[in-house]
């Protein structure tokens, strides 16, 4: 079974006529993850070629259109995670890097470590030709009029190659106008992200509220014994009970997809074997 499920943020999209371009470009990058596990890739390709697509719109708190900290600076922070051997690469604080989540990657699969930051983690993607941007590249018209309204819209995606493979992988900007150095959910493995050999789950939103109830890795107390629908129904209940805000997807070994959030909306597309054209809402 070959499925891909995608997400381009939960919370309250303000520009309404942004609504139907995002819905439009998170299904776009479903489609590019899908077609890559039809390809032949796995699902680690898959996810982290789903989630450039996102990183290079500017539509996105990703990539492109990261959000400014309170010095005017892009500090983005991303992961990737593979559920067969729990190898883990996350990257936080980065500036200058065009698709975090390839660096997260090479994190991953080239380093003895799971998390590097900042200047260390860019020096460490240099020796693998990760690609760097000027600090203009960052600079889009989106981020300049942004300042009218702050809703979370970090990228994530979750793929099942035919090998049985799940691999989840997330990027952010983090929060708009954020502290310098600081870090939310989505770089840190059970918050952010996780994948193990039977589902996998990326979370967005307030990363101070996710890491309150680890909830990508919440989903685990309650699968298998539930289903993983009930699962991150479970999981978005403990965390409202926190009076956290967010939103999760999840992917089972079986190809079921899961979401759930409890903001007003979270743009999310879906594809697996037997469909013809992806599910993409808000
Ligand atoms: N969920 C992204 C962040 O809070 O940084």
């Amino acid at each position: 079974m070959k499925a891909i499920i995608v997400h381009g943020g939960a919370g309250d999209a303000k520009k309404l006529n942004e609504i139907s371009v995002r819905v439009q470009v998170v299904k776009e990058a479903s489609l590019e993850g899908y077609g890559v596990l039809k390809d032949g890739g796995s699902a680690t390709d898959a996810a982290v070629a789903a989630v450039k697509i996102l990183e290079d719109n500017p539509l996105f708190d990703a990539g492109k259109g990261s959000y400014l900290n309170e010095e005017g600076e892009v500090e983005m922070d991303a992961a990737v995670m593979n559920g067969n051997n729990l190898s883990i690469g996350a990257i936080a604080g980065i500036h200058k890097v065009k698709n975090p989540v390839e660096l997260a990657r090479v994190v991953m699969e080239k380093s003895p470590h799971n998390f590097l930051i900042g200047r260390g983690a860019e020096e460490f993607g240099k020796q693998f030709g990760i690609e760097f941007a000027p600090l203009h590249y960052f600079f889009t018209e989106r981020l300049i009029q942004i300042w009218e309204g702050r809703y979370g819209d970090t990228v994530g995606a979750i793929a099942l190659d035919e090998s049985g493979l799940i691999t989840a992988a997330v990027s952010t900007g983090g929060t708009q106008n954020k502290h310098v150095g600081r870090v939310g959910d989505s770089p840190l493995v059970g918050s952010g992200f996780y994948a193990n050999d039977s589902f996998g789950a990326v979370s967005t939103g307030i990363g101070e509220d996710i890491m309150k109830v680890v909830l990508s890795f919440r989903i685990s107390l309650y699968f298998p014994t539930h289903s993983l629908e009930e699962s991150v129904k479970k999981s978005i209940d403990d965390l409202t009970k926190v009076n956290g805000k967010a939103g999760v997807i999840a992917l089972d070994k079986n190809g079921n997809f899961a979401y759930g959030y409890n903001t007003k909306g979270m743009f999310r597309a879906y594809i697996k074997d037997g469909m013809l054209v992806p599910e993409a809402t808000y």
